[in-house]
């Protein structure tokens, strides 16, 4: 599946599994795995060790983009637009088309429903992304929690989906909400920290394998825990150097 209304046809049929990803390696072990990878801002945070996505640029994107779509050769990508990249029309026109030469298919931005609207009449997949907008929040909370915080997201929904996106992130917000914006919008919502009615799911690729160890937010579950078995490895290969079993005879050339 490779274009963006596939997603869109999902809805009411089949939940969506969207991860994150960012370099080549696991793009091609998670091609085919999920429905959709996100070359997610969060690169800055996992990959980069920033302490937000403020500093993420295009060039940082698109190379991780280059990177994912040159591992991932049979899933959907879709590439995060950067913070400054999307004030206008022309600039998010223009940084868009770069993402999809790079090799996305589509592009997520948060909030904006008339840059979203641009995008999507120039024929580009766009998803949006409301709720707990990283790029523009600073207080990490659950948001829409007061009648009048879950009424403009219901109303940024409603954009959202009238501006022509094929499918709308919603993070970090209740999940009664969630459920309401989720019958109201006629695209997919995919949730991160949204509960279970979202028509699908997202996590970070480094935060659900347990590599990324500064913080785990509530709504992350740990499929694995690469991190301790990586300290593992590291631990027993660097005994092995200075105990001299490694290399051996196998590891060496005559
Ligand atoms: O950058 C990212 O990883 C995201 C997800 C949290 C949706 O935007």
């Amino acid at each position: 599946m490779k274009v963006p209304e596939d997603v869109r046809n999902m809805k009411g049929k089949e939940r969506i599994a969207m991860l994150t990803c960012y370099d080549s390696s696991s793009a091609a072990l998670m091609d085919g795995m999920v429905d959709l990878i996100l070359v997610g801002d969060s690169l800055g945070m996992v990959m980069l060790g920033y302490e937000n996505t403020s500093g993420v640029t295009m060039d940082d994107m698109l190379r991780a983009i280059g990177a994912v779509s040159r591992g991932a050769r049979s899933t959907l990508i879709v590439g995060d637009m950067p913070l400054g990249t999307y004030s206008t029309e022309k600039d998010a026109l223009r940084n868009a088309g770069k993402f999809l030469d790079a090799g996305a298919h589509g592009v997520k931005i948060e909030r904006k429903p008339g840059i979203a609207a641009f995008l999507a009449r120039q024929g580009i997949g766009v998803m949006g992304h409301i709720g707990l907008t990283p790029q523009t929040i600073s207080d990490f909370r659950v948001q829409g929690k007061n009648k009048e915080d879950a009424e403009r997201l219901m109303e940024e929904a409603r954009q959202m989906d009238e501006a022509g996106c094929f499918s709308l992130v919603l993070e970090c917000i209740p999940l009664e909400l969630a459920r309401k914006i989720t019958s109201l919008v006629s695209i997919p919502t995919i949730g991160i920290g949204a509960g279970p009615h979202c028509d699908g799911q997202v996590l970070v690729m480094h935060d659900m394998l347990g590599l990324y160890q500064k913080f785990q937010p509530k709504f992350v579950k740990r499929y694995a825990e690469l991190g301790e078995e990586m300290k593992k490895a590291f631990a027993r290969y660097r005994d092995e150097v200075k105990s001299g079993k490694f290399p051996e005879d196998g590891h060496s050339f005559h």
